[in-house]
């Protein structure tokens, strides 16, 4: 009998669309960033049943600062919002959060929220939620670079991994990109070295469990080879050997 396949254990997600989401509805577009905090709630709660340990998301990347001034600020004030509303869901939910991302250029309201929320669920295990917010890839690599630097460690692969900002998990599994467009924006860019990419033309909040669960799907057909051959492949994977 074969094992059944695996759920993957980190997702990342670039949650594109809602803006579009919004002015398809003659909404404001900070409306469409509002629906987005609601399907990440449905999102969380999604890999947690399904038992995904990692959910990795791009709330607000280091580019995003030049979108129009209502809207930055919208984006700002509703994660002031979000912390108060949803943390003692997350408390409840067994999430633990972690921001990852520059902090400096932050508010200190908002720098204060994040070290809040982090401390209130610093006890959660069943999912971390690592939430990019003033995040870049190209920021991580050079940040990683700096401090190796600055202590005189060689810039090695090991010591750049101990050094990168989600050094605290592993790899994702699955990058998913909804909106239907197919890039990586500077979103995870070391770490998505090995990622399977999935991407899905439904905008950010009609992001829904159906949709998690065919991306798991695919995920789960796909070979992942790590460099060697199908057959190398094959040949180590459990249920394939003779008992
Ligand atoms: C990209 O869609 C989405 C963002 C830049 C923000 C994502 C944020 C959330 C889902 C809310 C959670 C975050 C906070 C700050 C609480 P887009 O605006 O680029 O959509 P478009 O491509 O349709 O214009």
């Amino acid at each position: 009998m074969s094992a059944a396949p695996a759920v993957p254990h980190h997702i990342a997600i670039v949650m594109d669309g809602n803006g579009r989401w919004a002015t398809r509805r003659f909404l404001p577009r900070v409306a469409g960033h509002k629906q987005g905090v609601e399907s990440l709630r449905r999102c969380v709660k999604a890999c947690a049943a399904r038992g995904v340990s990692v959910l990795t998301v791009f709330a607000f990347s280091s580019e995003n600062w030049n979108r129009p001034v209502e809207e930055v600020s919208g984006l700002m004030d509703l994660m002031v919002v979000a912390l108060g509303r949803e943390v003692p869901k997350l408390i409840q939910d067994g999430v633990r959060l972690h921001f990852v991302g520059e902090r400096s250029g932050l508010s200190e309201k908002i720098a204060a929220g994040l070290m809040q929320a982090e401390a209130a669920t610093a006890h959660n295990s069943r999912l971390v939620l690592n939430v990019c917010f003033n995040y870049g890839g190209r920021w991580d690599i050079a940040r990683a670079a700096a401090q190796l630097a600055a202590r005189g460690e060689e810039l090695t692969e090991a010591n750049l991994d101990r050094a990168m900002a989600l050094s605290h998990v592993p790899d994702p599994d699955l990058f998913i990109r909804t909106g239907g467009e197919q890039r990586l924006s500077n979103f995870l860019l070391w770490q998505s070295a090995y990622a399977e990419l999935f991407f899905s033309d439904r905008l950010w909040p009609e992001f829904d469990e159906a949709a998690l669960d065919e991306a798991i799907a695919v995920f789960q057909n796909r070979e992942r080879r790590f460099g060697q051959t199908s057959a190398q492949v094959r040949a180590a994977r459990p249920d394939q050997q003779a008992a």
